[in-house]
């Protein structure tokens, strides 16, 4: 009897482990501030690929009294993970460089593969595990792996991350920019351990005709054909069972009677778990479709009115990066309380817990990708940055069904090689998902006499028209009454910014600065004005609270802070929030 024993047989033997398991690696790390970059290079200034020469990636230990070793990470300072440097330690409020962490922590060998994964490192991370160079990732903002299977060892193993958040000419976002240079690990590691063949990403879309139709699409980290997925939904009950193909994919459907589509109203959610092979994979996901008819959005078929609000990713009191959810639940709190159904998560992926409470909790998601103004459009690097950030961001939320728009840009200047570069990304992201819409924040092109005009190229490429405007306030807030408004293209109109800054507490006129009566007025007149607006499909103010700005320098006002918030840092609601929440009212 010939035994033969199918590559599959033999790797499911080999990877004996039933279910996924977790380490966190968050905590106190070491750190040494880099600012001339010595860290990566050996003292012979080899470049970054020469890895062999590394020198604080490999954590090198003085061994013998005559050994000279100029750093030693068990001697230096530590930084709390995840968490941006700036807000821990005084001396890194400004440090824009590459600073190096490091951390020990016990392994036991085990079955399976393990990765090393990190939910953001900004702006850049080079990564070592027991003095091997994995990789680099560029992007602040989303998440990345690599796999340390047969890089750790039993007992005591140490990893090096160089974080770099120096800004740059060609990168996404570039040199300028109006929120802080956060850097460092600023969001949750974690030591990963899956079966030898695992369930890489997956998705479950409710199809937009009938919107009863559930599809899953599975894709295993390997070309395997014959591996059994199935697809549990038990609440709705669901059990379907599909082989994957010789890519090791797999498409399973279902059409059951009664799901509750989710809405801001109900945020109904659905315990799906998948297995495939070895592996599982759970989430808890909400059902809805998102579209566009004519110049209306339609959730779930019925039309809705984006009662948006814009907000940074910080912590309130003025935190710094949002890591914890506590903070997310404040921010939260605060956009309900101004009866917010939509958020623009401003202007880089936010951290994934923010995204998933608020699926939670009903708010619609705005996410965008930090490309920003003056981008190098010529650059391939740039471009393929930019890719590799929306490509990261829509994987990482694919599954989020309260995220209806993925942004490519903000306030980018019309040219021929900006409206490329971005037509390109937006195919791009289409590729991934056509099941949302795709946006930009474009500008007002003209205003000659209260006439506003917007005229963009790229309206061929987005699924709304969004725009920000400032009448009040970079414009004279007496125009706002006579402001009549051209946006000629037939498709949703959601003004992504509007609004005017104000020092809570501050009191005085409506043609006084910094008052929290001019900002009121500021709302005032520009909600008169959205009345004329043909096609507004949402609104949001920027910005739901104070963030802090190396462009807002102004003594004993700004003091570092973008003063547009509807609340101060420390949760004070300034006269504005309730004349926002008056105008969500009517909708
Ligand atoms: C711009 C930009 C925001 C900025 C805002 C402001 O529209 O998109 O990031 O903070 O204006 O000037 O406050």
């Amino acid at each position: 009897m010939k035994i033969e024993i199918t590559l599959l047989g033999a790797i499911i033997a080999l990877s004996a482990i039933a279910e996924r398991t977790e380490m966190s690696l968050d905590g106190d790390w070491h750190y040494i501030v880099d600012p001339q970059e010595i860290g990566f290079r050996s003292y012979h200034d080899a470049t970054d690929s020469d890895h062999d020469n590394m020198l604080y990636g490999r954590n090198l230990k003085q061994r013998r009294p005559s050994d000279l070793v100029e750093y030693d990470f068990d001697a230096s300072p530590t930084l709390r993970v995840p968490g941006d440097w700036n807000t821990q330690k005084r001396e890194l409020y400004y440090y824009e460089g590459s600073l190096w962490y490091e951390r020990a922590f016990e392994w036991k060998k085990t079955a399976g593969r393990t990765f090393i994964h990190f939910d953001a490192v900004s702006l850049e991370a080079g990564v070592y595990v027991n003095g091997k160079k994995l990789g680099t990732h560029v992007g602040g903002f989303t998440p990345f792996e690599f796999e340390v299977t047969d890089i750790l060892k039993d007992g005591r193993n140490f990893v090096v991350v160089r974080a770099d958040n120096k800004r740059r000419a060609d990168g996404i976002p570039t040199k300028g920019f109006d929120w802080w240079n956060y850097g460092g690990i600023i969001r949750d590691v974690r030591l990963e351990t899956r079966p030898d063949i695992y369930v890489k990403n997956w998705r479950v879309d409710l199809d937009r005709t009938d919107r009863k139709t559930l599809t899953a699409k599975v894709q295993l980290d390997k070309s395997v054909a014959g591996v059994e997925v199935e697809l549990a939904i038990p609440e709705l009950a669901i059990s379907a069972k599909a082989k994957t193909d010789e890519t090791g994919a797999a498409t399973l459907a279902a059409a059951p009677e009664g799901i509750e589509l989710w809405s801001p109203k109900n945020p109904r959610r659905y315990a799906v778990t998948v297995k495939a092979g070895e592996d599982t994979v759970s989430d808890e996901m909400g059902f809805r479709t998102i579209e566009t008819k004519g110049r209306k959005i339609l959730l779930n078929g019925e039309e809705i009115f984006f009662k948006g609000v814009a907000m940074h990713d910080e912590a309130m009191n003025g935190g710094g990066r949002v890591t914890t959810d506590d903070e997310v639940a404040e921010n939260i709190r605060r956009a309900k309380a101004i009866g917010a159904n939509f958020v623009r998560l401003a202007h880089y992926p936010h951290n994934e817990k923010m995204v998933r409470a608020c699926e939670k909790e009903g708010l619609l998601v705005w996410s965008e990708i930090p490309l920003y103004w003056m981008i190098d459009w010529k650059n391939p690097k740039t471009y393929a940055s930019a890719e590799n950030q929306v490509r990261e961001m829509i994987e990482r939320d694919i599954r989020r069904g309260n995220v209806v728009v993925w942004s490519m840009a903000n306030e980018t200047v019309p040219s021929k090689d900006r409206n490329e570069f971005l037509k390109r990304l937006a195919a791009f992201a289409r590729s991934l998902d056509s099941t949302r819409l795709v946006s930009m924040a474009m500008e007002v092109t003209s205003a000659k006499n209260c006439v506003n005009r917007l005229r963009d190229d790229l309206h061929t490429e987005v699924d709304i028209i969004a725009f920000n405007e400032y009448i009040g306030w970079y414009r004279n807030v007496a125009d706002a009454d006579k402001m009549v408004w051209e946006i000629p293209y037939d498709k949703p109109v959601v003004i992504s910014e509007f609004g005017g800054g104000a020092l809570a507490g501050r009191h005085g006129k409506t043609d006084e600065r910094w008052t929290e009566e001019m900002q009121r007025a500021i709302y005032e007149a520009n909600i008169r004005m959205f009345g004329r607006i043909e096609g507004l499909a949402g609104v949001n103010p920027w910005v739901l609270t104070d963030f802090r700005s190396p462009r807002r320098p102004l003594a004993g006002v700004q003091d570092d802070y973008n003063r547009k918030g509807l609340f101060s840092p420390d949760g004070r609601e300034k006269l504005a929030a309730e004349t926002i929440r008056k105008f969500y009212e009517t909708k």
